[in-house]
């Protein structure tokens, strides 16, 4: 690639956001950001949670409008008032959730909303789009209804579907949150034919590793403001966290030095419906059980079945003795298990509640709480909640907010807070930092092996290899719902690999 494709040159830049201020009730959004993007570029917007990254991508998208600021496209002053306006200047954006309609074939997807395109031919039309997926190296098939497509492919199709309306500027909002390693290279193929075809991409993460990986240049921003620009060639990702974060980050912590105990959770042979086809392990007290896989081995189902949300169709789940398998929630719950969801917000919150309601989620039927049937001691729950609130650091204007209202980072330290409040025998840790920045997932991380010290036992399940690394005393790695093979922590990461793929099993020194 030219210095010129990189976007170095004398040409002017493609996309101009000029001092865009973007207000919501309470919080400047986007504080006089300015930033250029040029042609054949992938440009990294990074920053924390609540930075305002979604907020400058949805105002040059056309999905808000911004308070003040212009943006200048090819040179040229534009308005940009909807997505479609957006478009038609050759702009287009992938969400982070996505919005393909399900019965729907990809082609149908693609070209949905096109003039005419429910008409077209459909040999035709998959023809054309299986062109446009090969021109980029995208793996779909253009003939499969959307609902059979894995996260990736889906997300494939998305991509897909800007590229066909011909936009030159692509907005990826945090694209690899969703993905598995194995998809997140796939995609960074696709990123790098897409560069290499003139196309400029922003790619909003807050994975360091990955922006130095496939960013020509990065701007960081930090609440609401550019806090910087750099080049991968002229930064670190100690240096990018700083000026994320504002402070010096780890990335590595120490492991708490415990003695490991007796057994907590000992699970055998346990069955379900769809993903777990025989499952045992036992996890001790002071000891973090990683298990390590790609996403949809039935992890999902497992911290599920042993929380009580689903019914085991066989097997025994003992916590410290005690035959749980198949018990509810509350009764699991009580027994002294903890449950972080993989997924917060359906699980894990209900959004449209307040904090301080969601400090008692699960709890709520606790004498300390209730009066009688339905009275609940707000009192005593709102002195709760200020004190969660409090101990781990959730920042929210009040404990009246709505959970909705906070950032992802914050969502999830109130999540812990509740769920380590009650000094658990066993934490489930589902997933415990999708989607957080470095500053959070250092917080996260720290509170884990906080309980690991104060002896509790861990069942870390995670799609984060670095995470399994960072935590974990022992790893197992889980496969189409079976255990497919068991490493010591500092095993290397293709020998896991092959469990992650459905080796066999490994022996273990005992
Ligand atoms: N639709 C909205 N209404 C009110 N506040 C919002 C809305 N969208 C974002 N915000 C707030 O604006 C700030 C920036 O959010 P966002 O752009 O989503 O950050 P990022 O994408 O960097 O995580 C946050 O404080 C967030 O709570
Ligand atoms: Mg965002």
């Amino acid at each position: 690639m030219t210095d010129e494709g990189a976007g170095g040159g004398n040409s002017p830049p493609l996309v101009v956001l000029e001092g865009i201020t973007k207000r919501f009730p309470g919080v400047v959004a986007n504080d006089d950001v300015t930033l250029e993007l040029r042609r054949g570029e992938v440009h990294a917007l990074i920053g924390e949670n609540g930075a305002g990254k979604s907020t400058l991508m949805r105002v040059l998208y056309g999905i808000y409008p911004s308070d003040s600021g212009r943006i200048l496209v090819r040179g040229e002053l534009v308005k940009i008032a909807s997505p479609r306006d957006a478009i038609a200047v050759g702009i287009g954006m992938v969400h982070q959730h996505f919005v393909l309609v399900d019965p729907f074939t990809v082609t149908e997807n693609v070209i949905l909303g096109e003039e005419g395109g429910a008409r077209l031919d459909v040999d035709d039309a998959n023809r054309r789009v299986a062109d446009l997926a090969e021109q980029y190296g995208f793996r779909v098939d253009p003939a499969r209804p959307v609902e059979d497509l894995s996260v990736g492919e889906e997300q494939r199709v998305e991509i897909l579907k800007a590229l066909y309306r011909g936009v030159e500027i692509l907005i990826l909002d945090e694209p690899t949150a969703v993905l598995t390693p194995q998809e997140t290279r796939d995609l960074f193929d696709n990123l790098r034919k897409l560069r290499e075809a003139g196309r400029t991409i922003v790619f909003i993460s807050h994975k360091l590793d990955e922006v130095l990986e496939i960013a020509d240049r990065i701007t960081v921003l930090r609440r609401g403001r550019v806090v910087g620009e750099t080049r991968p060639a002229d930064t670190t990702k100690a240096k990018l966290a700083e000026m994320m974060v504002g402070r010096p980050v780890l990335f590595r912590l120490e492991k708490p030095d415990v003695t490991i105990g007796g057994p907590v959770l000992r699970v055998t042979d346990l069955r379900g419906e769809g993903k777990l086809n025989g499952i045992s392990l036992e996890v001790r007290s002071g000891e973090i059980l990683g298990v390590a896989g790609v996403e949809g081995n039935g992890q999902r189902e497992l911290a599920e079945t042993l929380i009580g949300l689903r019914r085991p169709l066989s097997g025994t789940i003992e916590v410290d003795g005690r035959d749980i398998a198949g018990r509810n929630v509350g009764d699991i719950r009580h027994v002294g298990v903890s449950y972080i969801p993989e997924d917060r917000h359906e699980q894990g919150l209900v959004l449209s509640m307040t904090l301080w309601e969601n400090a008692v989620l699960g709890r709520q039927n606790d004498p300390q709480f209730e009066a009688g049937p339905g009275v609940l001691l707000i009192r005593k729950i709102k002195a709760l909640a200020a004190r969660l609130v409090k101990l781990f650091d959730v920042r929210a204007r009040s404990i009246d907010v709505k959970a909705s209202s906070l950032s992802g980072g914050n969502q999830q330290k109130l999540v812990l807070a509740r769920e380590l409040e009650v000094d658990p025998k066993l934490l489930i840790a589902a997933q415990p930092t999708r989607g957080l920045d470095v500053g959070a997932i250092e917080f996260v991380w720290k509170e884990i092996l906080d309980q690991k010290a104060a002896g509790r036992a861990v069942l870390l399940i995670s799609a984060e290899l670095d995470e399994i690394y960072a935590l974990a005393d022992r790893i197992v790695t889980l496969y189409e719902g079976r255990i497919t093979g068991e490493f010591a922590p500092d095993a290397p990461p293709e020998q896991i690999g092959v469990g992650m793929l459905g080796g066999e099993k490994q022996p273990v020194a005992s």
